[in-house]
């Protein structure tokens, strides 16, 4: 099974890349997580229609490949950030070929607040709604301090088997999918 990731903050000391590689290291084996990379995505506008730029063609193939989509997003003024949202659009043309629709998608994300990522990840589910992706209905919202995650990839041993549950029940969600 392949799983493809994405996480929405470009920070050299970004807490979601943290979250991102404590899930990847408590996934079950023989799962195959590919990072999108979608920081290096060009900001999408429609004048690359029909002549798209090669990173952007690798992410498309990477989604569309992927049996099952984590989207890791920080929260920026309670909305999911501005890299998601490009990644988003990109996967979602040209116009019909909605990379995420009918794919099993989980969000997760963190933050050093209280509010942990989750008005932003409400937010997600409005796109995905509307794309008809298969929504993990378990949520993820995390309080960095309370997980101990850094950006290292660290978690606070009380929060290892949650996380654990979290992206071992997304295997197994996407398993059930097909
Ligand atoms: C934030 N932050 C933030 N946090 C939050 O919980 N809710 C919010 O609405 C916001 N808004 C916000 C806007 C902008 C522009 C920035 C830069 C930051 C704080 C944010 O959660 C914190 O910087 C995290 O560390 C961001 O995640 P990464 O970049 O560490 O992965």
């Amino acid at each position: 099974m392949k799983i493809a990731y994405m996480v929405g903050s470009l920070s050299s000391t970004s807490l979601n890349r943290g979250l991102a590689k404590a899930l990847v290291s408590l996934a079950p084996e023989g799962v195959e997580f590919v990072d999108l990379d979608v920081g290096s995505l060009p900001l999408y506008n429609r004048d690359y229609d029909g002549n798209w730029p090669e990173v952007a063609t690798a992410f498309k193939k990477a989604v569309d490949e992927a049996d099952g989509v984590v989207i890791i997003t920080p929260e920026h003024n309670r909305m999911y950030s501005a890299v998601v949202a490009n990644a988003v659009e990109w996967s979602s043309r040209p116009w019909g070929t909605a990379s995420l629709e009918g794919k099993p998608v989980a969000l997760a994300g963190v933050s050093p607040s209280p509010v942990a990522t989750g008005i932003a990840q409400t937010h997600l589910r409005g796109p995905l709604t509307f794309f008809g992706s298969k929504l993990y209905p378990h949520e993820a919202y995390i309080n960095a301090q309370q997980a101990g995650i850094t950006p290292e990839g660290g978690v606070a041993e009380g929060s290892r088997d949650f996380l654990a549950q979290f992206i071992g029940g997304f295997v197994d969600f996407v398993k059930a999918s097909e």
